[in-house]
């Protein structure tokens, strides 16, 4: 039997856009949960791509095409280093992506805690976690607008 197939740890997180058309007709869009995709580590477009670009959008701007059915807007972040007057806060968005950070949307959960899935994800391995956030963070440095 063969053992290189990984078992995908059962993990739901906010991912995936779907349009539901309520009994009116009118179309709602609605967040569904799907199962985490396995992602390179190595890989911070890769990740950005399959995790953040749903609500945040694939150039950051904030309108993935989950964006209109938050209750929080998912936040532009091409302009966090333009809003911390010039410097790219490279600690904090790894706080927030992590989930530590205090942000009034936690409470909400409508930015997930990446930390935690990332956690199981790797198994528990600290150092992939690190990884995987430290080209998270990489990788939104080279969205900001200048
Ligand atoms: C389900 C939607 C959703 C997904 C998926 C998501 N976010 Fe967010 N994110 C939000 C929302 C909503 C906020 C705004 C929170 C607030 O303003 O209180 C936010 C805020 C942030 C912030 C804070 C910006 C600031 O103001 O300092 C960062 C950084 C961030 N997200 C990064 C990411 C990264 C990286 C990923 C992928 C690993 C991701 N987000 C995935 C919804 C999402």
């Amino acid at each position: 039997m063969s053992i290189g197939k990984l078992t995908t740890a059962v993990l739901t997180v906010l991912l995936a856009a779907v349009f539901t058309f309520a009994q009116s007709g009118a179309p709602t869009k609605e967040i569904k949960h799907v199962p985490i995709k396995a992602t390179s580590a190595a890989s911070g477009s890769e990740m950005y791509k399959t995790y953040c670009a749903v609500c945040h959008g694939t150039d950051g701007k904030g309108n993935g095409p989950a964006a209109d059915a938050l209750k929080v807007p998912a936040t532009d972040l091409t302009m966090l280093a333009m809003k911390a007057g010039g410097k790219y806060p490279s600690l904090k968005v790894a706080g927030v992506i992590r989930g530590e950070e205090g942000m009034p949307a936690h409470g909400s959960k409508d930015m997930p805690m990446w930390g935690n899935l990332f956690h199981s994800m790797s198994g528990g391995h600290e150092a992939e976690v690190q990884q995987r956030i430290a080209n998270l963070v990489k990788h939104i440095e080279t969205l900001q607008q200048k």
